[in-house]
């Protein structure tokens, strides 16, 4: 949540505005309820910021530009304290306006120390808790003389999740910045440095990064970085190359990056599952640094992680606790610590996320550590917090997304887990070595199965236009339909703000049948006839059981099973796969659908309303 860069660059040298504003561009995508910049220029900082998107602070710059400047700092915000209006729009400035502050994350304890500066003759602009650091930082600035040390004084003082950077008019060249509990990379350039909430703020630039640790201060100029730990003390960092560049962060000719990421899938699959052997073809994953008799002594899986993530983790549940015969559970990052659970030394927490940074289930990170547990952390940003605090790390390659509303990612992190379950049935010998073997040449047949989903949806488009103005859409599915089906919904809310719900076919003679009127559309994510027991022939029952009541169904199944035709009212059909691993090809229809109906209805589909791409508070 929030969008920051920084940049500080020599004296005879570009522009510092363009290289901020690109940078904002590309971190739009973790909020867009206001834009602002700061620069420093001639002694004095100069500063712009508008409430909405990045277009009105474009707009703005365009009718008041600002000086010529080699350094600065812009921010993209996700509201949590104030309003999206333009007083509260960042960066926020000291009493004097000699200092500049941007913000990312919640300062827990800002009442209380804004209260103290007002009782000590402060007033303050907004009703941010980030203006109360802009005062803090500036005041230390006065007794000690020194920005950095001013930085680490005041982030000394503050509780919550943070990441700030701040600019003085008498400190040239400088931009400081500040992180605990919130990202912040660093960018190595030649001739210049960079700083941003994630690498895409200055992949433009350099794709030499610098991973921050936790609770660290870090201080760029042109042809310095200085890191130091809050204490004071120099602070060990680690340096990494990005392996994708700026053209995979662009929109590439699609109307938006959703429908881009989509198309992506197939690579997203692929990748993830590259190299995975070794040269005795066993499954090899690297990254997994847990020792093989700790993972062999595990007694009890949870699975953590929040929205798509977390349904991820359901389709994990299936596979793991069919091939490795370990209890497996599902939880949501937000509840877990807080209902006690149950974790001990014999307890793997795998903590899924796409962005190595959602604070609900980094909290459930550090709760299962403290508890004992060993944390494996299911990631597609490198350098982010949760692998990093992780015991071990399996990294997705679904490279970035852009889009609020998870895709690729998706199923690269189902792909993930079905290498975790292999993984954990071939070491503790739950499957023979030919079987793993077979599972992942089936797998490795995915990427194709879903590139043909994708060439195959011209229908699906057409429907979801045909139903722009559903105002309620039912989804249905079993064992691993479930998730997909929950996945089909949570696209639907996120992006046409249309009321959908995924239910447990089984269930539906619970309650939610009294749902179903005539003319409701409800999808079915249909089980493979091969599978197991009599699943399909029950999935079938429950459609006749809602079209019995008028209901429109609209039936994914795949190809072949014609025992479901007379049942459709519009039938999608997907390539056969195994029971276990049909969500990576059943779930593209449905983001397709969803994607193609919000732009009917004219929403923006890349940033939802509400909505933010890394949800860093919790
Ligand atoms: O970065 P994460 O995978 O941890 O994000 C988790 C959720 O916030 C995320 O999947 C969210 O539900 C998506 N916007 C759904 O499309």
């Amino acid at each position: 949540m929030c969008g920051i860069v920084g940049y500080a660059g020599p004296v005879d040298g570009v522009d510092a505005l363009g290289v901020v504003m690109e940078g904002l561009r590309r971190m739009e995508y973790r909020g867009y309820d206001s834009a602002g910049i700061v620069v420093q220029a001639q002694g004095a900082l100069a500063a712009r910021k508008k409430a909405g998107k990045l277009a009105n602070l474009e707009e703005l710059l365009s009718l008041d530009p600002l000086p010529l400047a080699v350094t600065a700092v812009g921010h993209t915000r996700w509201a949590t304290h104030g309003g999206p209006t333009d007083e509260n729009a960042h960066p926020h400035h000291s009493a004097d306006g000699r200092l500049a502050l941007v913000h990312n994350g919640i300062i827990e304890n800002y009442a209380a120390l804004r209260a103290q500066l007002v009782d000590e003759g402060a007033s303050f602009t907004s009703e941010t808790d980030t203006e109360i650091a802009a005062h803090l930082v500036a005041r230390a600035y006065d007794e000690v003389g020194d920005l950095t040390e001013a930085m680490r004084l005041v982030a000394n003082q503050l509780q919550g999740a943070f990441t700030l950077l701040a600019l003085h008019a008498d400190v040239p060249g400088t931009v400081v910045g500040a992180r605990r509990n919130s990202p912040l990379v660093v960018g190595r350039g030649k001739g210049a440095n960079f700083l941003g909430s994630d690498v895409a703020a200055f992949i433009e630039h350099t794709r030499e990064a610098i991973e921050l640790g936790q609770d660290q201060v870090v201080t760029i100029t042109c042809d310095s970085i200085e890191v130091i730990d809050f204490a004071g003390a120099p602070a060990t960092t680690r340096a990494y190359h990005v392996d994708w560049d700026a053209r995979a962060a662009e929109k590439g000719g699609y109307p938006n990056f959703m429908a881009k990421e989509i198309d992506e899938q197939p690579r997203a699959v692929a990748d993830t599952l590259l190299g995975r052997m070794d040269q005795r073809g066993h499954l090899a994953l690297d990254e997994l640094r847990i020792d093989a008799s700790a993972l062999r002594s595990i007694d009890k899986i949870v699975v953590i992680g929040c929205g798509t993530a977390s349904y991820a983790g359901q389709v994990a549940k299936y596979a793991i606790e069919h091939w490795c015969r370990v209890p497996t559970e599902v939880e949501l990052g937000s509840e877990f610590r807080y209902r006690d659970p149950v974790v001990t030394a014999k307890t793997l927490v795998v903590a899924i996320s796409q962005s190595g940074e959602t604070m609900d289930t980094l909290m459930a990170v550090r709760h299962a550590r403290e508890q004992g547990a060993k944390v494996l952390a299911i990631c597609n940003t490198h350098g982010s917090t949760i692998p990093r605090e992780a015991d071990a790390v399996l990294y997705t390659h679904a490279g970035p997304e852009v889009a609020v509303a998870a895709t690729k990612s998706f199923l690269a992190q189902v792909a993930a887990c079905y290498l975790l379950g292999l993984y954990l049935a071939q070491l503790r010998g739950n499957k023979f070595e030919d079987e793993v073997r077979a599972i992942l040449a089936q797998l490795a047949r995915v990427p194709d199965q879903i590139q043909q989903v994708l060439n195959s949806m011209e229908p699906v488009r057409a429907l979801a236009r045909q139903m722009a103005d559903a105002r309620v859409v039912l989804f249905l599915g079993r064992h691993v339909g479930f998730p997909v089906a929950m996945e089909g919904a949570l696209k639907l809310k996120e992006l046409a703000y249309i009321h959908a719900e995924g239910f447990a076919g089984g269930e539906l003679k619970h309650g939610p049948i009294a749902l179903i009127e005539p003319g409701l559309p409800v999808f079915v994510v249909v089980p493979s006839p091969r599978g197991r027991d009599s699943l399909h022939g029950k999935v079938i029952s429950n459609i006749q059981e809602i079209r019995a009541r008028g209901a429109r169904t609209i039936v994914i199944a795949e190809e072949g099973d014609d025992a479901v035709r007379p049942y459709a009212d519009t039938l999608i059909q997907v390539p056969r796969t195994p029971t276990l691993l049909a969500p990576l090809v059943t779930t593209v229809p449905l983001q397709v659908f969803a994607v193609e109906l919000a732009m009917a209805k004219g929403h923006d589909v890349d940033q939802p309303r509400n909505l933010a791409k890394s949800v860093t508070v919790e």
